[in-house]
């Protein structure tokens, strides 16, 4: 070994280049590898005779760090020049996208009857789900036996007791708590989940949405009903919408109508939604009957009410055009993203 190899190598490796992260690498392992050029000169150093020693150890460990300080700038420097890839790794690449959840159609169209409400002074009222036989029947006027029981398919929790437990078959099981708990005038809706035996199909299911309102004070009139069902519907389904009262029954209310709003579709022109009739039924409603103020130790000579009660997944259905209740209920994630969009209320 003499100094000219030394010096050799240095020319060598000033006047290396690289083009790519491979060249780098196989001109590392040259070097410096275990069986690189300068890895040898240190295997040779014990040849030297022992006065050069000094110098050649100086000059040989310069070149040593030399090659070293120039293989990493070769790194970096085709890093750069090759741009993304170069690393395997591409950061100008856009991220995973992260899915954003959205909220449910039911919540988004339950917000918007809640909020339309609000606005009219109601507040908001909840109970329980599990509810007992005198809350969802016998308080509203369903005497034990009584057929009208029959109108909506119950699950029993517990049967065999006098006031056995249930699940919810509506929400004016809270209107009842609500009369009992509350202080003269009561301005309430109740929305929440309601349970009825009823075989699953497009149009029904045995786990719905309610929102049912009550309204109790002097002198109210149904008069004062239709005002307040018109508002809503309008709110609602738009400013050109009519509405339609039809004679119903319902235990708890007397008179009692179901409300029909005008085809937001065809504007009365009759289509497949309204099925050609040109109206949508949307709620029932009617004046509380007295026996249900009394239960709750309301006086009826004194006190007048109505009350109304509607489905969420119905208003949603007609909203969005929405043709089987079962999409509600089966978390489809393509169903669910069509309403990622849906204005906040
Ligand atoms: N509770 C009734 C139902 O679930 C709806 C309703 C409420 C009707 C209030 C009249 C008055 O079908």
């Amino acid at each position: 070994m003499t100094i000219q190899d030394i010096e050799r190598l240095r020319a060598e490796l000033e006047a290396l280049k690289c083009k790519t992260e491979k060249e780098v690498e196989e001109a590392r392992v040259r070097l410096l590898g275990k069986k690189g050029e300068i890895t040898a000169l240190f295997d040779e150093f014990r040849t030297v005779a022992p006065e050069l020693k000094r110098e050649f150890g100086r000059t040989l460990n310069e070149l040593k760090q030399a090659a070293l300080e120039k293989i990493s700038a070769l790194k970096d420097s085709v890093c750069e020049t090759q741009g993304p890839g170069a690393s395997g790794v591409d950061l100008s690449m856009p991220g995973d996208p992260f899915p954003m959840g959205s909220r449910h159609p039911v919540s988004i169209v339950r917000e918007e009857i809640v909020s339309i409400f609000r606005k009219f002074g109601y507040d908001v009222a909840e109970g329980p789900e599990v509810e007992d036989d005198y809350h969802v029947f016998e308080a509203l006027n369903f005497p034990p036996n009584h057929p009208a029981r029959d109108m909506q398919d119950t699950f029993f929790v517990s049967a065999g007791h006098p006031n056995p437990l249930l699940l919810r078959t509506h929400t004016s099981s809270v209107q009842v708590r609500a009369m009992e708990t509350m202080k003269l005038p009561i301005r309430v809706i109740c929305p929440g989940r309601v349970f009825r035996n009823e075989a699953i199909s497009a149009r029904a299911h045995c786990i719905f949405h309610q929102v049912e309102g009550l309204y109790i004070d002097e002198g109210v009139t149904f008069a004062d009903l239709k005002q307040a069902i018109l508002l809503f519907a309008r709110e609602m389904f738009g400013p050109d919408t009519q509405i339609r009262m039809r004679p119903s029954y319902f235990p708890f209310t007397e008179p009692s109508a179901e409300v029909d709003v005008s085809c937001n579709i065809c504007h009365g022109k009759g289509c497949n939604i309204c099925k050609g009739t040109g109206w949508l039924e949307i709620l029932g409603c009617g004046m509380v009957d007295p026996n249900v103020l009394e239960a709750s130790g309301i006086d009826s000579k004194k006190y007048s009410g109505f009350a109304f009660g509607m489905g969420i997944e119905r208003i949603a259905m007609l909203k969005w055009q929405v043709n089987d209740l079962r999409h509600y209920f089966e978390n489809d994630m393509r169903f669910l993203g069509e309403f990622a969009s849906a204005p906040e209320v």
